[in-house]
């Protein structure tokens, strides 16, 4: 994939102006980048606090041909790929949370939301929406205990340029992966950076709650639940949020 920068000072969000490039024909690998965002989304109808100056804000248009179920499972080997080029490029021990949040020592350091546009059941094309915290100094109130950046890990000011190229070189292998082989080629090493497998969670399905151990990942990205019961179900991270 051939990565085309497109870079703006503000933004409502640069999902929402990937999209309409992407329905007005932006080809494949078309990056829009903003300092900041007026209206960052986050999962599950979350806002994402998007203040100049702190974060790397960005989103990817990806048409990979593909049917939805599918292409959501990219998300995840997304985050395996930024997980990655945050570790390679500070030498940090960042994991995953399931689906994509990547956290460092427990706390949230990125965030990515993909968003899939579907014609006739088939994805016409997908929105790879990444933000990450790089050089914020602080928190508010609501954020302090369960957000960090890379700043306050490693006590020094990063190039978020340098941090974008990495990622994006990192999110291109990835997709040329996946494109050939699905998920499936990611589930091992996924499994190992996943904080989840091996611990107890809570899923909230609509108004169901299923507790038990998260065992695995599925090819389709799903989380394997052994229910306390006995019974393994898979979730999908469309449909529940998860708690410890
Ligand atoms: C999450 O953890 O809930 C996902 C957060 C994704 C935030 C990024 S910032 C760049 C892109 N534009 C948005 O409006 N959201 C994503």
């Amino acid at each position: 994939m051939t990565t085309n920068i497109l870079s703006f000072d503000e933004l409502a969000s640069t999902s929402d102006e990937a999209k309409k490039m992407a329905k007005a024909g932006a080809a494949e690998g078309t990056v829009v980048v903003a300092e900041a965002q007026t209206g960052g989304r986050g999962r599950l109808g979350r806002a994402w606090q998007s203040q100049k100056g702190g974060g790397l804000f960005f989103s990817v248009v990806l048409r990979p041909e593909a049917v939805p179920a599918k292409c959501s499972s990219f998300t995840l080997a997304a985050a395996v790929a930024v997980k990655d080029a945050i570790n390679e490029l500070y030498e940090l021990n960042a994991k995953i949370k399931w689906p994509n949040d990547i956290l460092l020592n427990g706390k949230k350091l990125c965030g990515i939301l993909t968003e899939v546009n579907i014609e006739d059941g088939i994805a016409d094309f997908m929105i790879l929406g990444v933000g990450v915290n790089v050089n914020n100094a602080c928190f508010d109130d609501k954020l302090k205990d369960k957000a960090t950046s890379i700043f306050l890990e490693l006590g020094v000011l990063t190039d978020k340029q340098k941090l974008l190229d990495a990622i994006l070189s990192n999110i291109s292998d990835a997709y040329e992966q996946f494109k050939n082989g699905g998920f499936a080629g990611f589930i091992e090493v996924y499994e190992n950076d996943c904080v989840n497998i091996g611990q107890r969670v809570l899923a909230h399905k609509g108004s169901e709650k299923i507790s038990g151990t998260a065992v695995g990942i599925t090819e389709l990205g799903e989380l394997i639940i052994q229910k306390d019961g006995g019974e393994a179900v898979c979730v999908n991270s469309g449909e529940v949020s998860l708690s410890q």
